[in-house]
């Protein structure tokens, strides 16, 4: 896929199917996909490899995979317009990383904050998978020769490693790869938890009220958001040390498209009260249709797996074709 003027950009991104997705995938991510896939070439994956760094119930992640397909389709990601598959079901992801993996630093992995965090949460299994886990990223992506990559920002360091790693390959090697640039929301690329919002919100948070979850049905997104930890001043205004309040303001901003001097001109001498009640109704109102669409969705399998069925097929393709050509530059001989 050489870039051309009338060729569309390409996009890649993918999202790991553990657990429901949150809010914070929904605002950082997945609604993003959606509206690109009007304006580009873009290609979206359930990243079921990389789940397995962290250990997994066998028939829960089967489930879980089929149910992360079904969100994506549920929020709007369009198989007639964007490209949609499984990770695991283009071998050609498994090959690039063995490749990549061999022109990857190994001090270069281990400055990953995500790797010091998740080797720091799980001592007992800190396995050679979690700590490459970056070059088998960086193989989703150089795969398909993207452009750009939507991501939350805490995959903001993945990206750039993912753009060392095909800068350097093609230095030694001649121009092999697309070098991708992320794609980072301004506003809502890391909602934070509501129990605590000094940290991301995550779907790995033993504190149920800390996230709301895609799928949460709207009495309990209202319950949460009426529980979420604010602070002792009595303004609705964006500013330094309200990390709770900013996030509100943030969440409410990108559902609403309200900016944060109409939220401060709106809820001026209102309550806190008030103001996480409006947040909890614009969520659940926005999280409605998704809902339903997803138990609509995942009532059909046959149509799930033709559509991950077709993608494989597709993506396999351009896979392949960028396979052979890293095969060749890097001297293997042609089958
Ligand atoms: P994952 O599954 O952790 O998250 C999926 C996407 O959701 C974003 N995100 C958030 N955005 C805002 N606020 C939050 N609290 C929040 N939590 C998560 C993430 O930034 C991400 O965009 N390694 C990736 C999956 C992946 C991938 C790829 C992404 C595999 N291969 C290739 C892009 C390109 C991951 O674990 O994302």
């Amino acid at each position: 896929m050489a870039d051309t003027q009338e060729k569309k950009q390409i996009i890649l991104s993918g999202i790991q199917p553990t657990g429901t997705f949150t809010l914070g995938n929904y605002i950082g991510a997945i609604r993003n996909w959606v509206h690109l896939q009007e304006e580009y070439d873009c290609a979206y994956m359930i990243a079921d490899m990389h789940s397995l760094t962290v250990r997994q119930e066998p028939a829960k992640l089967r489930q879980q995979i089929l149910s992360a397909f079904a969100v994506l389709l549920a929020c709007g990601v369009d198989p007639e317009k964007s490209l949609m598959f499984i990770q695991s079901h283009v071998y050609q992801h498994a090959e690039l990383n063995w490749v990549l993996a061999c022109n990857t630093q190994f001090g270069e992995l281990s400055r990953m904050t995500q790797f010091k965090d998740k080797s720091a949460k799980h001592p007992e299994n800190i396995n050679a998978g979690l700590f490459t886990y970056p070059s088998l990223m960086a193989a989703d992506i150089l795969l398909y020769q993207a452009n750009l990559v939507p991501v939350g920002v805490d995959q903001k360091q993945h990206l750039e490693i993912t753009r060392d790693i095909a800068i350097r390959f093609n230095n030694n090697y001649g121009p092999t790869f697309t070098i991708p640039e992320p794609y980072i929301p301004e506003v809502g690329a890391k909602v934070m938890s509501l129990a605590d919002p000094a940290k991301k919100m995550s779907k790995s948070d033993e504190n149920q009220n800390a996230f709301i979850t895609i799928l949460d049905p709207p009495e309990v997104i209202i319950r949460k958001f009426k529980r979420a930890v604010t602070d002792s001043d009595m303004e609705i205004r964006y500013a330094e040390g309200k990390d709770g309040i900013n996030n509100l303001m943030s969440i409410y901003s990108v559902l609403t498209g309200d900016s944060y001097e109409t939220i401060e001109r709106d809820f001026s001498g209102k309550g806190y009260g008030d103001f996480k009640l409006a947040v909890g109704e614009v969520v659940a109102e926005a999280l409605r249709p998704i809902r339903e669409n997803y138990d609509r969705v995942m009532k059909d399998k046959a149509y799930l797996e033709e559509v991950y069925r077709a993608g494989a097929q597709k993506a396999g393709y351009t896979a392949e074709k960028t396979m052979r050509k890293v095969y060749r530059k890097v001297g293997f001989l042609a089958k």
